[in-house]
């Protein structure tokens, strides 16, 4: 468990706050899924703390339910809502103030695959999906698919097609 619950650890260098937060979102998720009734009642202990860390001490809605991948950076670990239905792929960054989650209700929402880069205060909603390795400016508003290694910037987003040198 212990390799597990360390996987963000080297992609937030320096960043006490974004390697607190996700080992205790990896250990709350790791003990709440298992199969052990004792391991799945620590989680519950573990959820209450993780909550109180996240949600008051650090401004971050990341429920333990949201599948996300390994090697999550968070360069500014405040201000993000994520959707407990939103699945986030392996290699992905996401800045402070980004929400990624439901348009209509709370079960259309995104994927985000992996290696994609999202900016600061951009906004991820429906069910739509952001392919590998794309972009996301900062402020952006996305509503529709980007495809991988694609750029996404403005509100609503424009997308530009995939980096010649990248595709
Ligand atoms: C979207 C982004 C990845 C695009 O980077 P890029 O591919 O290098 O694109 P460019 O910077 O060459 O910009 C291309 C065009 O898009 C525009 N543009 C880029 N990002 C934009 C944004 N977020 N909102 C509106 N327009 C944007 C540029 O003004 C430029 O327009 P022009 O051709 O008319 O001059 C980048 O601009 C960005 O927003 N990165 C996120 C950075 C961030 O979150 N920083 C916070 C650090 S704490």
């Amino acid at each position: 468990m212990s390799d597990g619950v360390l996987v963000d650890w080297s992609v937030n260098p320096r960043n006490s706050r974004a390697r607190l937060l996700l080992l205790a979102y990896r250990t709350t998720r790791t003990l709440r899924l298992s199969r052990r009734p004792a391991a799945r009642m620590l989680g519950r202990l573990s959820d209450g703390l993780y909550r109180v860390l996240s949600l008051w001490v650090l401004g971050v809605e990341m429920p333990w339910m949201t599948e996300i991948g390994p090697r999550l950076s968070l360069p500014h670990p405040h201000g993000i809502v994520l959707n407990a239905h939103a699945r986030i792929g392996a290699d992905v960054m996401i800045r402070h103030g980004v929400t990624i989650g439901g348009r209509r209700g709370a079960f259309d929402c995104p994927i985000v695959e992996a290696r994609v880069d999202i900016g600061a205060g951009a906004s991820l909603v429906g069910d739509i999906t952001i392919g590998r390795g794309a972009r996301i400016g900062v402020g952006a508003v996305v509503l529709k698919n980007v495809p991988p290694m694609a750029s996404a910037y403005g509100n609503p987003a424009v997308v530009v097609a995939a980096r010649p040198e990248a595709a």
